[in-house]
């Protein structure tokens, strides 16, 4: 039972707005927890909502949904029992009562859900990321592969070019510990590389990943494959490259706008694959936009194999787009994010399908995000293949990896080779 909720506007990475929200428990255990917020939204995410107030933090505030907390939610779960991690978030569903979250907010009822969990694994004495795995009857048995920014561009870097994010993946890295050195070798050597060639100093996106102003996507996999072989790492085999293609964000009527060259959806497959055979892609992310559902079953034919091909906007961590996406055969991969969907008990029914379907799961951090850790929790809870949080360089990030490294330290658990 709950006994009191709190909660507290507070500023994310970007220096915008979100929320805290502190959970006691009848008992006196409690637990806090911060939401983190996506600039490169799927238009199917839960709503968060902000207080429109054009004269404080261009209207961002989250006043209104730390109010909801304090106010409406805390007046709904008042005297009830509420002694699982399902029941808590059934009633939060219940007492919102809209498909999107968009009467309490779901930054609100985010908040809330993940607060619960962390007072109710204080009080069962219990590290966060058992208490995930016990809520979805899962005995974790590995550590998430970790898949980190190297370079950005769209939407978290000023739409310098289109393509969002390459990331590097230390594929035969056996520990959290190994995959962060080697990782921070490609980062340095491509930071030195873009010096010479751009003659730019670091300046990073919003995930950390280096932005200079590459001609196209090629530049950014030919950079990052540069930036491998100069580490010492053999590109392909001991490290590999994902892309984060963002494509709902230079969709246009017809086709997509990717610099320049104004692709048909049909082009657009031939240029992923392209991509695909050239460089050491494992995963393409968003390759087509979030409402091209006729396409997405062609490319991963066309990627079957080769590449993982990974939904975010087009699923938005949300059950039944999952469905249709299941039923059409349109990724063999979720990216889950539970902020995309608003409460832990919704995201765990999300991971369920993507698993009974056997795709693979990337836990994913949003671009906005805090300095808590319970993500680092919830993917080695859930047994997430791969972990998505951002660059190796900004301490919102390296909250989670730092988290990352003590779990290591815990369990002793291994990370989960490729492929796997
Ligand atoms: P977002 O981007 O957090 O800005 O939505 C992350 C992603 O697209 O994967
Ligand atoms: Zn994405």
């Amino acid at each position: 039972m709950i006994k009191a909720l709190s909660a507290q506007e507070i500023l994310d990475s970007r220096g915008r707005p979100t929320i805290e929200v502190r959970c006691e428990l009848m008992d006196d255990f409690t637990g806090i927890a911060q939401v983190p917020s996506g600039a490169s939204t799927g238009g199917a995410e839960a709503v968060e909502l902000r207080d429109a107030d054009p004269a404080r933090y261009r209207g961002l505030g989250c006043r209104k949904a730390a109010a909801n907390v304090t106010g409406p939610i805390m007046e709904a779960l008042r005297h009830r029992a509420l002694s699982s991690q399902q029941e808590l978030d059934t009633a939060l569903i219940e007492a919102d009562g809209t498909g999107n979250k968009s009467r309490l907010g779901g930054n609100a009822i985010l908040g809330v859900s993940l607060a619960f969990a962390r007072a109710m694994a204080s009080r069962e004495h219990k590290p966060l990321y058992q208490y995930f795995a016990e809520m979805i009857g899962n005995t974790p048995s590995h550590l998430p592969r970790l898949t980190i920014n190297l370079f950005s561009g769209g939407k978290h870097a000023g739409g310098q070019v289109p393509v969002q994010d390459v990331l590097v993946i230390p594929a035969m890295a056996s520990t959290i510990e190994q995959g962060l050195a080697q990782v921070a070798a490609v980062y340095e050597a491509a930071a030195d590389h873009i010096l010479a060639r751009y003659q730019m100093r670091r300046l990073t996106a919003d995930e950390g990943g280096l932005a200079p102003p590459f001609a196209g996507a090629r530049a950014m996999f030919d950079d990052a494959v540069k930036a491998i072989t100069s580490g010492g790492f053999e590109p392909g085999r001991e490290i590999s490259l994902a892309v984060d293609v963002a494509a709902s964000h230079f969709a246009v009527a017809g086709g997509y706008q990717l610099g320049n060259a104004t692709l048909n959806a049909d082009r657009m497959l031939d240029t992923i694959d392209g991509w695909v055979s050239d460089y050491p892609l494992i995963s393409v992310e968003d390759g087509l936009s979030e409402e091209d559902w006729p396409n997405w079953p062609r490319l991963r034919q066309r990627l079957d194999g080769r590449a993982l091909t990974l939904g975010d906007d087009l699923l938005c961590t949300n059950p039944s787009r999952i469905r249709r996406a299941i039923d059409t055969g349109a990724c063999d991969a979720l990216l889950l994010k539970v902020n995309q969907i608003g409460t832990l008990t919704e995201a765990a029914l999300a991971l369920h399908l993507a698993r009974d379907a056997g795709w693979k799961v990337t836990v994913s951090a949003r671009s906005g995000e805090t300095e808590d850790t319970w993500l680092a929790d919830l993917a080695v809870g859930w047994s997430a293949d791969q972990i998505k949080v951002g660059s190796i360089t900004q301490s919102e990030r390296l909250a989670k990896y730092n988290r990352l490294l003590t779990i290591e330290r815990e369990t002793g658990l291994p990370v989960v080779g490729w492929p796997n």
